[in-house]
């Protein structure tokens, strides 16, 4: 027998030095998805969903959410900053990219990466919801609970981490790492921690 491969094998050569460990590989999120496509499905049936894509974290979810669904959706996106450090958010939200359409009378579902403070999304739902929407309900890959600031009705949740900071599937440090295909962690010296 072979000894086990090294999980960080799967991790690209070039990040691997900087990465502690896999916290959540792709095939758990690949099953999660399949889970939560399907109970949407269930909740929505008969019914059209808009998908809002929060960028840029939130691309890898609701592209593999979207793929999944038998529920008819349209997709768009918005991308909001918000001023904080590089590893926190201060609530503080500026749109940069707003929605293309109108969301009056639609049933809309935010797709986000990551709910660490709830800060930012707290901010977005706010504004989504002064526009009418029939509802708006919000499905997160991730979500650090232990942090957040304000409540939230976050409808379907991926997984819930602990408060560390994690990076892949779309989740940055700093613009590096979004396309590793597992959520890892990093050793504290990448992020300056
Ligand atoms: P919140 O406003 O504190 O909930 O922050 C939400 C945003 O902060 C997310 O959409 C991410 O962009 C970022 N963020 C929070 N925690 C992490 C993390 O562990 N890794 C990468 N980005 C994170």
């Amino acid at each position: 027998m072979s000894e086990p491969a090294d999980p960080l094998e799967r991790v690209p050569a070039v990040y691997r030095p900087q990465v502690d460990g896999i916290l959540i590989d792709r095939e758990r999120i690949a099953a999660r998805l399949d889970a939560i496509a399907a109970e949407i499905d269930r909740d929505y049936a008969g019914q059209e969903l808009l998908l809002v894509g929060v960028l840029k974290g939130a691309v890898f979810v609701v592209a593999d959410l979207h793929r999944r669904l038998g529920v008819p959706a349209a997709m768009d996106f918005m991308a909001v900053s918000s001023y904080g450090s590089a590893t926190t958010s201060s609530g503080v939200v500026r749109i940069l990219k707003d929605l293309d359409t109108e969301i009056e009378g639609q049933h809309v579902l935010v797709v986000e990466d990551i709910v660490d403070s709830g800060l930012t999304l707290d901010y977005l739902l706010k504004n989504l919801r002064s526009r009418r929407p029939a509802s708006v309900e919000v499905m997160s890959l991730l979500t650090k609970p232990s942090r957040r600031e304000v409540e939230l009705p976050i409808r379907y949740v991926g997984f819930e981490v602990p408060d560390v900071f994690v990076v892949g599937y779309g989740l940055d440090f700093a613009e590096h790492y979004r396309g590793l295909s597992d959520i890892v962690t990093l050793k504290p010296e990448a992020y300056g921690a």
